[in-house]
């Protein structure tokens, strides 16, 4: 029996969190799998997760909560969305695991085409990965194949800017763009130095004169709103003037849309907010609706730089998945045909109307920033942001705190979160600002 028949449910809480059947997991998890991974955060017991539906969690201890983490940001549809469980069964009848590049199905097909006909790129090729940091390799390695077979450059174009904060993933690759330190100290000698890094929202004359300092950069890489590390939405018309000076200097522009893609934030990509269309879309998470899968969108001319004879220089074993190609064309037909991307935009004043005057009521926050269905709150200290996560999640609502100093709570529902839903996640939070704010 599905304990969890509906996701359109509010909190119903029946022990501590965590409760006694995730802290036995938890112990027994800290013998079997390494630290880092092994889901306990600063080696304290943690909550497992049982079943998923909609917007709601469900604990191995019976505790139901509102899922304000979509997953990562991944569950768009809400969990275990009917139309994607299906998608996946049906396509697991007749083929589970192919040939990644070297054979095709019919299903790659499904989720290409329909990448490509979202994708604001004219004359999109599609070039699918395995995970996020996956597709930001893929970008970066796109932009330096294009640009080393340009030859009109005087020196070889391989200079990477990147900003600060960002998170564009883990893998060596990705870990060089990515901003946060810690993550990266201890690999340094690993890390190669092409790549330059500016603050977030540096303004584009500095730019340019960095561009015309060096001569050599092959691409910019940024996330159209900075989302892991601190939800930071650019000043207005910063991403358009960006795209403008990358254009004046040949040099790629990568929109990292692997959080903000997919309507998370009230367009399909968070670059159309400003009419801007980048050289490269780097896109996941939300993409398969929980099916592990990512890709780059990139316009033809581009794409060719891959072009080589023999075997694809850029690939994966589980590359163009059968089942995560079901569940990918299934999630962008739901999200268009349910019209969510315009449900982000619709709901995201009536967020920020409930919660812009917070800051001036509660000393503990900061801030509130976001767009569509992705807001942050800065607290003013990763104390605070600590206390507060565990009271959200005692009261039911299941967020993350993050940003490089653990200070902002991330508010990233299913786009198909119900208003009773997020109107009771609302109060729930500022009664918890009250109560962490003292009278
Ligand atoms: C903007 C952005 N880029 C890249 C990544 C890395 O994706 P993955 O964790 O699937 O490798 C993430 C993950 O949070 C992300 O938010």
């Amino acid at each position: 029996m599905d304990p969890l028949e509906r996701g359109d449910l509010l909190p119903s809480m029946s022990t501590s969190v965590p409760g006694p059947k995730s802290s036995t997991l938890s112990e027994q998890i800290r013998g079997l799998e390494a630290p880092g991974i092994n889901t306990l955060y600063n080696d304290q017991p943690n909550i497992f997760w049982h079943s998923a539906l909609g917007s709601n969690v469900l604990d191995v201890d019976g505790n139901r909560y509102v899922d304000l983490t979509s997953g990562f940001g991944v569950a768009a549809l809400g969990h275990r969305h009917p139309k994607i469980v299906q998608a996946i069964y049906d396509q697991s009848k007749v083929l589970v695991h192919g040939l990644g590049d070297a054979i095709g199905h019919p299903g790659r097909l499904a989720a290409s085409s329909r990448l490509k006909r979202i994708s604001p790129i004219e004359n999109t090729r599609v070039y699918f990965a395995v995970s996020g940091s996956d597709a930001v390799e893929i970008a970066v390695k796109t932009a330096l194949l294009y640009q080393s077979a340009r030859s009109r450059r005087a020196k070889p174009a391989n200079r990477i800017l990147a900003f600060d904060p960002s998170y564009h993933g883990l893998t060596f690759g990705a870990l060089n763009l990515s901003s946060r330190q810690a993550f990266k100290d201890p690999f340094s000698t690993h890390l190669h130095p092409q790549v330059q890094r500016l603050p977030f929202g540096t303004a584009c004359e500095t730019v340019d004169s960095l561009f015309r300092q060096f001569g050599d950069f092959a691409a910019v890489i940024l996330e159209p709103i900075v989302g892991r590390e601190g939800i930071l939405v650019p000043e207005a018309n910063w991403l358009a003037d960006l795209a403008e000076t990358c254009r004046r200097h040949e040099v790629l522009l990568i929109a990292d849309e692997i959080f903000t893609g997919f309507g998370r934030t009230g367009r399909w990509w968070a670059m159309e907010h400003e009419s801007t269309v980048p050289d490269l879309i780097c896109c996941g998470k939300a993409m398969a609706n929980g099916m592990p899968i990512a890709a780059v969108l990139g316009a033809e001319e581009l794409m060719q730089a891959w072009k080589a004879p023999g075997e694809a220089r850029h690939t994966a074993t589980f590359v163009a998945h059968p089942l995560a190609c079901a569940a990918a064309a299934a999630t962008l037909d739901t999200l268009e045909k349910e019209k969510l991307p315009q449900r982000a935009d619709r709901l995201g004043p009536m967020i920020y109307d409930r919660i812009r005057h917070w800051p001036a009521r509660f000393r503990e926050l900061e801030a509130v920033r976001g767009r569509g269905l992705l807001w942050g709150l800065e607290l003013k200290s990763s104390e605070a942001g600590s206390r507060f996560g565990a009271e959200a999640w005692s009261h039911g609502i299941l967020l993350l705190v993050g940003g490089p100093e653990g200070r902002v709570a991330q508010l990233v529902p299913p786009l198909t979160i119900t208003e009773d839903q997020l109107d009771y996640s609302l109060k729930v939070l500022e009664d918890v600002f009250h109560q962490l704010s003292g009278p």
